[in-house]
């Protein structure tokens, strides 16, 4: 198998480990951003890709938009269900590589992400893709984590320990900057870039919030699987408790995490 291959099954195996729907809340906000910053409404075809359990994807049909939503693990897809129905929305559930997009050229009027494509290896090819389903004259907004920051130190943190295979496009976060998404996305998008900080907040202190992730999360959850038998698991888990205290800014029996990520807005030159 190819490393690409091998890394996209390392990818599925991943997202789909835990309880991923379970921390959903924590990012959920930045759905409903994406899902405005695209102006998405009714009759609107709406893309989400690489949409979990559906943050923005829900969120954009609860704007009256008829949505897709496409993720490389089909196991987010049952949560993701009850999720829709939760919130009075039905979406149509698509198993799909954002490398690979399953769709026609420019079907859609919208496309959406959070915290999604960012994670395809190839960023270019992802992008390129991103480009051909939007319609020209369509939206896009997508949301990345930026490489300052919370997040990034903790993927950072967890590479450090897991050693994986070095990314092709460089990291995730490449999409977290201004530099990157223009790179990107400059050729088939008019775009603009903004910083926001999400604060994820727990209502009891930090350790408490790092026990709750730490068996929900999946990239967690794989960390634990690699690193327990190797005798390293307690080591990890320190260096993930010094992190989150170094960057916890909530009170007294409260936890409160500050996520900056890059918010793009554009729209599909014609
Ligand atoms: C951090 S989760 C975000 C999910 C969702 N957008 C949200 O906001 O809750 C990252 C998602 O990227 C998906 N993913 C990773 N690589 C992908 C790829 N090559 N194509 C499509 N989805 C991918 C994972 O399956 C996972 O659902």
């Amino acid at each position: 198998m190819s490393t690409i291959a091998t890394m996209k099954q390392q990818a599925r195996a991943t997202w789909a480990a835990g309880d991923f729907d379970a921390v959903v809340p924590f990012i959920w906000e930045v759905g409903g951003v994406t899902a405005e910053a695209a102006a998405c409404e009714p009759g609107d075809r709406v893309l989400d890709i690489a949409a979990g359990s559906g943050n923005a994807a829900i969120q954009a049909a609860m704007r009256g938009a008829a949505v897709t939503a496409s993720d490389l693990t089909p196991e987010l897809f049952e949560p993701g269900r009850r999720r829709a129905q939760d919130n009075g929305v039905e979406l149509e559930w698509v198993e799909a590589d954002a490398e690979e997009l399953p769709f026609a050229d420019a079907s859609f009027d919208v496309a959406l992400s959070t915290f999604g494509i960012m994670f395809a290896p190839r960023h270019s090819v992802a992008a390129a893709e991103l480009a051909r389903v939007v319609r020209p004259g369509g939206r896009i907004a997508l949301a990345s984590w930026r490489p300052a920051g919370f997040i990034a130190e903790m993927f950072r943190t967890i590479a450090g320990f897991m050693n994986p295979p070095p990314p092709p496009e460089g990291p995730p976060v490449r999409w977290g900057t201004e530099a990157g998404a223009h790179e990107l996305l400059d050729e088939a998008f008019e775009i603009r870039c903004e910083e926001r900080i999400l604060m994820q907040r727990y209502p009891a202190g930090i350790d408490e919030m790092t026990d709750y992730f730490m068996p929900r999360f999946g990239p967690m959850v794989m960390a634990r699987r690699a690193l327990e038998p190797a005798g390293r698991w307690d080591e990890f888990v320190a260096a993930y408790r010094e992190l989150t205290r170094r960057w916890n800014e909530g009170g007294e029996g409260e936890s409160a995490l500050p996520a900056a990520y890059l918010l793009v807005t554009g729209t599909r030159r014609g």
